[in-house]
């Protein structure tokens, strides 16, 4: 009797997890659509890619604050390296921000505002984020870290690491690090980037969307 209440007890647990796992495989099957994967990116960018990437932008000539791609390129690469932007929408969105901030490398200052620059034309506050996450720049500020805001984008431009906050930031700055993760060919991956990491203003994003566009399709490939 004890033996054969128990196996009726089995059957009925057999029974009710083979129809928890029909269920679940029905059930899951048609309605999850894989995420595409974030493209790894797999060496750094050419300037025939990054020539396409700007569509007709790139500066003539490298003087005053504009520097050509050719130019460029170099601290470009390096800065990616540097920073492990490690696929292809982090490396876009580095690189599109850039574009859209900085007039295509036609700007290292703000115009209107002075304490405003490097490639990306950061505020002050915000390269004073980098600067405090990053030690090797700090030992370039005498004093640190009693030192004026205002003065950092002067020092960075003139040791020629205006490529750098940028790039750190892209992937390292605060709120950042979960969508640059994210970042893929869809515009809706670099919105949620856009608005949790750069947060330039809702109605900038159109433009930046249509930059990022551009430039993930140039390195893409
Ligand atoms: C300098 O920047 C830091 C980091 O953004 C900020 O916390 C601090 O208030 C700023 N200092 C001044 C005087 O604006």
């Amino acid at each position: 009797m004890r033996g054969r209440s128990s196996f009726s007890v089995l059957m009925v647990l057999v029974a009710f997890i083979v129809t928890l796992f029909l269920s679940e495989t029905v059930s899951s099957a048609p309605t999850k659509k894989p995420t595409p994967k974030p493209k790894p990116a797999r060496g750094l960018i050419t300037l025939k890619q990054l020539t396409k990437a700007f569509a007709g932008n790139c500066p003539p000539k490298t003087v005053g604050d504009a520097i050509t791609c050719k130019d460029a390129l170099p601290y470009i690469n390096a800065a990616i390296k540097k920073y492990k932007l490690k696929t292809k929408g982090q490396q876009a969105a580095y690189i599109a921000n850039m574009a859209y901030e900085g007039g295509y490398l036609k700007y290292n200052h703000n115009l209107v505002n002075p304490t405003q620059g490097t490639r990306s034309i950061m505020p002050a506050v915000s390269l004073r984020i980098f600067v405090d996450a990053n030690k090797p720049v700090q030992k370039l500020f005498p004093g640190y870290p009693n030192i004026n805001n205002d003065s950092i984008v002067g020092v960075l431009i003139k040791r020629k690491l205006d490529f750098e906050p940028g790039a750190w930031w892209t992937v390292a700055g605060p709120g950042c690090a979960k969508v640059a993760a994210g970042l893929r060919a869809s515009e809706d991956s670099f919105v949620a980037w856009e608005k949790g990491c750069i947060n330039g203003g809702l109605e900038t994003i159109p433009d930046r969307a249509r930059i990022y566009k551009a430039v993930y399709a140039a390195i893409a490939k």
